[in-house]
């Protein structure tokens, strides 16, 4: 039974699978009494991933007309409209055109300046696709979408990306001339260690090919891709936050007057010294560099109290009352010689 299963998985439904059926053989025959075996009817619940060849795909059919009833009503109000949200929830459209419809490769991934990397942009398959949005989507209610309703919103999706007519209809038989429009199918390569087995495609050298640089090396490092203005507060401030991932503190990622509508480099924020002070003090609990939180934020005391550094190292080692609304500051408990530094900081203006 799993050995006919396993031509039909992928490998990790797969794994999953045969370890629910591990166990439950094992139980049977180590452990009397404890499980039993999954039924077929369990497994096939189990059992809905769709291959790159439309293997495991059920049978249905969608319009792009219906697509879009379904789209409107349980898909846009995360991912917009058009599908064009590049906020917190991921553009699904845009990037794609005709000319990559053509040729398979999407020329807009290789342009930096182009912020959205959309799911019609990367995605090779479409199976991927259809089988994401079967499981996973919508995100508040995965698996609630009937087979009929995911053909009819990958349908709208195509035909917002250009990639199906108006009147496309997609079922199980017309999902191969869709697929063959796809506009980055020629995108994904298998020939790296990341992908299984050989037997699938993939090889067992490490993905780098790289042989170390004798002469006329680069000595600068180049940044060719950085956090679009548009979405620099869409995580609240990086720098204030630990990590759990990536550099434990992040950047700066405030959106300022000057950063709202144009990009431009971010504020600076203050020198690693008083930012290190801030931190260890635990003054960023209560304020944010930009925005209050239970107290000012420091760019707001910086603009009453410019100048002013003997006041302000009174206030961080005394405490405030009364100066920003009707929550204290307790005195700080830290060197009157950090206190001035921060003091300076605040008082100059916060140049770096
Ligand atoms: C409540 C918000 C929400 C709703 C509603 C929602 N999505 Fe999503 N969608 C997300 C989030 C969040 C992700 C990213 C999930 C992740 O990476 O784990 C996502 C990812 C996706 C992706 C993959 C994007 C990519 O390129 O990686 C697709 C395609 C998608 N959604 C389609 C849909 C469709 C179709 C619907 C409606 C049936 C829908 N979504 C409804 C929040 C939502
Ligand atoms: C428990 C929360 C809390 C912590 C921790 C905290 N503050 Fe405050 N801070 C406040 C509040 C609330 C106010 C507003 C008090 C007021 O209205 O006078 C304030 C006000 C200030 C002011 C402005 C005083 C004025 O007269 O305008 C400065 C400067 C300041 N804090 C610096 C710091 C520094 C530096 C640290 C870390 C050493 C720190 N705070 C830690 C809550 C806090």
């Amino acid at each position: 039974m799993y050995k006919s299963l396993e031509f039909r998985m992928n490998t990790w439904t797969l794994s999953a699978v045969l370890l629910a059926g591990v166990a439950s053989v094992h139980a049977q025959q180590h452990f009397p009494n404890i499980g039993r075996a999954a039924t077929p009817a369990e497994v096939a619940k189990w059992d809905i991933d769709v291959r790159p060849d439309f293997k495991g795909l059920p049978k249905g059919e969608g319009s792009v007309a219906q697509g879009q009833d379904v789209w409107e009503a349980k898909c846009a109000s995360c991912h917009g409209i058009f599908g064009e949200s590049n906020e917190v929830f991921n553009p699904v459209v845009g990037g794609v055109g005709a000319e990559d419809v053509k040729t398979g490769r999407v020329a807009k991934l290789k342009d930096t300046s182009f912020p959205a990397r959309t799911t019609f942009m990367k995605a090779p398959s479409l199976s991927t696709v259809w089988d994401y949005i079967n499981r996973a989507m919508p995100w508040n209610a995965p698996k609630s979408l009937s087979t009929n309703e995911v053909y009819a919103v990958t349908a709208y999706m195509l035909n917002l990306s250009s990639i199906v007519e108006d009147n496309f209809v997609l079922n199980e038989k017309t999902i191969v001339q869709a697929q063959a429009r796809m506009p980055n199918r020629e995108g994904m390569t298998t020939k790296h260690a990341l992908w299984p087995t050989p037997e699938l495609g993939g090889v067992s050298k490490p993905d780098t090919a790289n042989t170390a640089c004798m002469k006329n090396c680069t000595t600068d490092v180049k940044v060719t891709s950085m956090l679009p203005d548009f979405a620099r507060d869409a995580h609240g401030n990086l720098a204030e936050q630990n990590r759990l991932v990536g550099q434990q503190k992040g950047v700066r990622t405030v959106r300022t007057s000057a950063t709202a509508d144009k990009a431009v480099a971010p504020s600076p924020g203050p020198k690693p010294a008083v930012l290190g002070l801030l931190q260890s003090n635990n003054c960023l609990a209560c304020h944010g560099m930009d925005n209050k939180v239970v107290g000012p934020g420091f760019k707001e005391v910086t603009a009453k109290h410019a100048g002013k550094t003997d006041y302000l190292i009174n206030k961080i080692l005394q405490g405030s009352a009364g100066v920003w609304g009707n929550i204290a500051m307790p005195a700080q408990n830290l060197k009157p010689a950090d206190a001035k530094a921060i003091a300076e900081w605040l008082a100059g203006g916060q140049t770096p």
